[in-house]
């Protein structure tokens, strides 16, 4: 059982983002604004919030605009400063105050797994949180996603996997939990019996999918570097978290929190429009515009009929 605090984060950022072509062309995914604000930070901010103090995010030779965005811009400060724009200039500067951000590039695109190996160096041997940019989850008023898996991890000592419940015909398009059949779930955390990578519908062990949040002990580089390719011929965190499972123990958290799968195009409009209506400043034109919208559809629905 391990009992060191959980510091670091992992965020993997060297996708291609073929799903955003042709925006991706020349932008980092990990960079697309929900509203006025990179996904990325997103990420960034709910690990913050969760207590981490140390992310390692893996790049790739395109994502310099990543880097630049947590860092200091100085020329824009001073120009903000000398408009007394200084809501903004103080808006800038804490994003890049906000944690000490590193980055290491994974060199050929290999697989999630095999980008979470490349933070083996940086991690040591404590236990990590992982954190996947296509998912977006927002929980206002409650804990952030990953503290509520940092706390199943402080109860258990033990690596824990974020999950929410799926529509049967989506569970092709995650990792799948089977639960374990004698322990018995104590709120929203069961401990675990195997899981499998984007399974088809009838091979499923349940409909509970794995969303982009996982606290690991460091247990599970020894399995990385001896990890063969899985699903689609790539190196899958999910096969070597099955093998970590052989050794000790693991657990799913059902969090609480809406999620937004963001790496997906309807994903992220619907993203757009629910945090642009969370914003005082957008809500009431948003709310307007939707409700006008709406009332258009119906007439155009009631016209074809
Ligand atoms: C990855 C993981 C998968 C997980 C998913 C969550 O898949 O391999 O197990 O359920 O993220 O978003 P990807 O979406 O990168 O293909």
């Amino acid at each position: 059982m391990y009992r060191l605090p959980v510091k670091k984060a992992v965020i993997p950022a060297a996708g291609l983002g073929t799903r955003f072509l042709p925006a991706t062309k020349a932008m980092p995914k990990e960079m697309l604004p929900i509203v006025d604000v990179p996904t990325v930070q997103y990420i960034v901010e709910e690990a913050v919030a969760s207590g981490i103090e140390e992310i390692l995010v893996i790049t790739n030779a395109n994502k310099h605009c990543m880097e630049n965005h947590f860092d200091r811009n100085y020329e824009l400060e001073e120009r903000l400063k000398e408009s007394g724009k200084y809501d903004l200039e103080k808006m800038i500067r804490d994003i890049s105050d906000m944690v000490n951000i590193y980055y290491v590039r994974q060199k050929e695109p290999r697989g999630l797994g095999h980008a979470i190996l490349c933070a083996k160096s940086f991690i040591g041997n404590e236990p990590f949180a992982v954190l996947l940019g296509d998912d977006v989850v927002i929980n206002p008023g409650g804990k952030p996603a990953l503290a509520q898996l940092i706390q199943a991890y402080n109860e258990k000592g033990a690596s824990v996997v974020g999950v929410q419940t799926v529509a049967p015909e989506d569970v092709d398009k995650y990792g799948i939990v089977e639960p374990s059949l004698s322990s018995k779930s104590i709120g929203r955390r069961v401990k675990l019996a195997g899981m499998v990578e984007k399974p088809s519908i009838d091979q499923a062990p349940s409909n509970m999918a794995v969303l982009g949040r996982y606290v690991l002990t460091p247990d599970i580089f020894d399995f990385l570097e001896t990890q063969e390719a899985g699903k689609g011929g790539e190196i899958q965190l999910t096969d070597a978290i099955v093998r970590l499972m052989e050794v000790q123990a693991v657990y799913a958290y059902d969090f609480e929190g809406t999620r937004y799968d963001v790496g997906d195009k309807f994903g992220f409009i619907k993203a757009t429009i629910d945090f642009a209506m969370a914003r005082p400043e957008l809500s009431q034109s948003v709310r307007d515009y939707v409700k006008e919208l709406a009332s258009k559809i119906e007439r155009e629905e009631c016209r074809q009929e």
